[in-house]
């Protein structure tokens, strides 16, 4: 697959407010490729840099030092006239939707083809077939104010695709939502995805926005990519401190100290965790292993969830029966998967 956005050492440095203080950073050397046709996530906290990463690629910023290429255009080399119909083939979505008052759905979403010099007749057909794609074609003639935030981020979507882009651009574009209406809309940018072939860029602090839809991800911190990859890879092996924090957010399935200490108050067998992924522990082959050896396995804590479409978790078990058996079983278990031991209640 190839590129259709690279940051190459790019950076951005804000001057000190008001020639006070000191200057900031907010990109600082990014070298990164979003491959064309994937869904990439920019996962970071507040203050990370991930905005001012993102305005880079539509020219909302432009860099101080490196380059960000987009389409094979290098945007640092663009004067401002030339960088406009790069702008025009990129799509964006924001976390407070920024739809104007004054119009309605459908005059939000045709606001774009106006200025593009589209006719009205092209402008009604465009604007219908977009309301229908994001599903409030019965909306088109409501104001924003009437609508639900899942609706108004349902315009957002249809506005930004309204001049076809190649690239659209989510910048926190859920977090304003509920967890459920999050869903929705996340599987609406699926969709644009997948049924349009357009590249999206998704900018979030939550990792379950990354777990749920996005195929790579970066991790950034003070300006700096510290992390990127697949993310099933990510989640299954997160190799920084700042990422192993965001997956423990994603993923609840792992007992902490004060549920293990109730858990062995309650169960007086071995207590074990076990990692469940498609590689290597599915759930069908660790009931196997403990079957072979005679050892009851009771299901205590945890959870499947999915990463990338792809099963992952981990369960933790009581594992009751003969204790050289018992021990025997932890250990064919450790040949298939992750295994952390938590040993047997003392009696
Ligand atoms: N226009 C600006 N002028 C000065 N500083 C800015 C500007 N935009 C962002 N910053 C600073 O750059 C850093 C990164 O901000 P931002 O890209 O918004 O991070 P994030 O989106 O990850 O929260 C922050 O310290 C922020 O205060
Ligand atoms: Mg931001």
């Amino acid at each position: 697959m190839s590129s259709i956005i690279s940051f190459r050492e790019a950076t951005k440095v804000f001057p000190a407010p008001r020639g006070r203080g000191r200057e900031v950073r907010a990109v600082d050397g990014v070298s990164l490729d979003v491959r064309e046709g994937e869904i990439f996530g920019v996962i970071g906290y507040s203050g990370a840099g991930k905005s001012t990463l993102v305005r880079l690629v539509n020219a909302l910023e432009t860099v101080t030092s490196g380059d960000v290429v987009v389409d094979g255009v290098s945007l640092a080399s663009l004067g401002e006239a030339r960088l406009r119909p790069v702008r025009a083939g990129i799509g964006m979505v924001f976390q407070q939707f920024n739809l104007l008052s004054s119009r309605t759905v459908a005059g939000n979403v045709a606001y774009p083809l106006e200025v593009a010099g589209w006719t009205r007749a092209q402008r009604d057909a465009r604007v219908a077939e977009l309301l229908e794609f994001v599903g409030i074609a019965d909306k088109a003639g409501a104001y924003p104010s009437t609508l639900s935030g899942g609706q108004k981020q349902r315009v957002g979507i249809a506005r930004a695709l309204a001049t076809n882009p190649r690239i659209l651009l989510a910048d926190e574009a859920t977090s304003a939502l509920d967890p459920e209406t999050t869903q929705d809309v996340l599987a609406l940018l699926q969709r644009v995805n997948r049924e349009l072939g357009i590249t999206v860029v998704v900018i979030t602090h939550e990792m379950d926005v990354v777990r749920s839809i996005c195929h790579r991800v970066a991790v950034m911190e003070h300006g700096r990519v510290v992390e990127v990859g697949e993310a099933y890879q990510v989640f299954s092996a997160p190799a920084h401190d700042v990422t192993r924090r965001f997956v423990a957010t994603a993923l609840r399935d792992r007992p902490s100290p004060a549920v293990l200490e109730r858990l062995r108050t309650r169960h007086t067998g071995r207590i074990v965790t076990v990692g469940v992924d498609e590689v290597a522990g599915s759930s069908a082959l660790i009931t196997r292993v403990l079957r072979e050896h005679g050892v009851d396995g009771t299901v205590v804590y945890g959870g499947i969830t999915e990463v990338a479409e792809r099963p992952y978790g981990s369960l933790t078990l009581e594992l009751v029966g003969d204790a050289g058996a018992v021990e025997e079983a932890v250990v064919a278990l450790r040949a298939v998967t992750l295994v952390d031991d938590h040993g047997r209640a003392d009696r």
